[in-house]
């Protein structure tokens, strides 16, 4: 098979397949008309012939016998030629019915035809002058008075009508020119259904409170928009009612706990009150980011214009005060559009992440084409290849991180995700070669922002 072949264009096989079956209905067509054509121009030219042949036989019946072969050289040069009929001839000939049929009948009674035919034949001049095709028809014939003759005419040959070279061409370009037109209206009214449902899902899947399709246009177009929106619907109730739940259970625990955590300070045990407190302590996080990832699932607010770099360096700085070794390396402003809160959410998990598991956080701002995109480093263990798609899901905690020391809810990286991903923005994780961990987002730069 040809590489590439079938086309991945859907409006490019549309073309060819447009394209070929033209073709092979043109040339049908063509062959078919051609032949009607030749079919009835012969019959018309066997008439006419017959018509002459019987004038010449005619003329030659009034003559005596001896006098025909002598009366017929004399004629102008090369239309007849006849010939005593028992000679017998050179190659056979193709005799036809349907001619035979025709001379007999212009011939009339008295003069007997035996067999005739018509064939198209090289014939060369007698002057050794050039070999031309001529039509040649031909007739076995007996005359009244018993002499039987073989006569030939002889007259130019013109082949039938055939598509010549560059009308042909022209022809074929203009048909496939304007082929290629329909194919991309064609093309159109197919691919661009499928090209905004398949954006419908990309906006869907990027932000749930994405406006619903269109549901106009051809009925197959509207049935599948319909159907789409349904499901969207579903989702969207699927997805409120899981955070919900969350988000109250999550609230609902809050109150108890913190009654826990004041009846506490009762227990007389002080080594047992010490660990329950810690323990009070490790539920209430947990509630706490709890209630974040539900309210990062959540997507209320509107985007509005934020500077990344002001941002960064602001907890970067705070990070600092608290001793902690952190760095920014960026420029001076980079808008986005987003989430302050969510952004700032964001980072702060990151920065937190890479200090508590890599000791540093050195976090720099480059701008990547149309994006910003935001490094932070640090120089830990990093985390192992296989577990770099897992760390993303809630709970998810690597072994060696379940110390107490280090002690989080696993929550932090699915919340950081859900945040950008319904402003637009994406965080991947890459392993440093030099070790440790990187996190790369990337957010759409606010257009007619600041260079880096
Ligand atoms: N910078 C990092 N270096 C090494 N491991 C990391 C880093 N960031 C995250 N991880 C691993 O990913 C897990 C999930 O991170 P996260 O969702 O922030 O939860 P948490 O920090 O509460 O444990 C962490 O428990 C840790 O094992
Ligand atoms: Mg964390």
């Amino acid at each position: 098979m040809m590489p590439g072949f079938p086309p991945r264009s859907l409006a490019v096989r549309l073309f060819l397949l447009l394209l070929g079956g033209v073709l092979a209905a043109v040339s049908t067509t063509t062959a078919l008309a051609i032949h009607e054509r030749e079919r009835i121009v012969q019959s018309f030219r066997d008439q006419a012939t017959a018509d002459r042949v019987a004038d010449f036989l005619h003329l030659l019946v009034a003559l005596p016998p001896g006098e025909r072969f002598a009366t017929v050289r004399a004629l102008p040069s090369g239309l007849w030629r006849i010939d005593p009929g028992d000679r017998p001839h050179a190659e056979p000939q193709p005799f036809s019915p349907a001619f035979t049929l025709a001379l007999e009948e212009a011939v009339g009674t008295g003069i007997q035809i035996e067999d005739a035919w018509r064939v198209i034949r090289q014939d060369c001049e007698d002057d050794g002058g050039p070999c031309l095709p001529k039509r040649v028809i031909g007739a076995w014939v007996r005359f009244p008075d018993g002499q039987r003759v073989h006569v030939e005419g002889i007259r130019d040959y013109s082949p039938p009508y055939l598509p010549q070279g560059a009308q042909f061409a022209i022809n074929l370009s203009l048909l496939a020119g304007f082929l290629a037109v329909m194919a991309w209206f064609a093309g159109r009214l197919v691919l661009e259904p499928l090209l905004s449902l398949s954006q419908a899902a990309e906006a869907f899947g990027r932000d749930p409170d994405h406006p619903p399709m269109d549901e106009s246009g051809p009925s197959e177009v509207r049935q599948a928009a319909h159907t789409f929106n349904q499901m969207r619907e579903r989702l969207r109730a699927h997805i409120q009612e899981r955070t919900h739940i969350l988000a109250a259970i999550t609230h609902d625990l809050k109150t108890p706990l913190t009654r826990m955590r004041l009846r506490l300070e009762q227990c007389e045990d002080e080594p047992l009150r010490t660990r329950l407190v810690e323990d009070v302590e490790a539920m209430r996080t947990l509630v706490a980011e709890g209630l974040e990832l539900a309210r990062s699932l959540d997507t209320g607010q509107a985007p509005q214009a934020v500077d990344l770099a002001a941002l960064l360096g602001s907890l970067c700085e705070d990070a600092q005060d608290a001793g902690d070794d952190t760095r920014y390396l960026g420029p001076e402003t980079a808008l986005v559009a987003g989430r302050p809160e969510a952004l700032r959410r964001v980072f702060l998990n990151l920065i937190d992440n890479a200090l508590k598991y890599g000791g540093v956080a050195s976090v720099g701002l480059e701008r990547a084409g149309a994006d910003w995109l935001v490094r932070i480093k640090d120089a830990g263990s990093g985390i192992p290849e296989r577990h770099l798609a897992e760390v993303m899901q809630p709970f998810f905690r690597l072994e060696t991180s379940r110390s107490r020391e280090t002690g989080g809810t696993g929550l932090g990286l699915s919340i950081a995700a859900n945040l950008l991903a319904a402003q637009s923005g994406i965080l991947t994780l890459h392993n440093r070669p030099e070790g440790g961990l990187e996190a790369r987002v990337r957010l759409p730069a606010l257009k007619g922002n600041g260079k880096p």
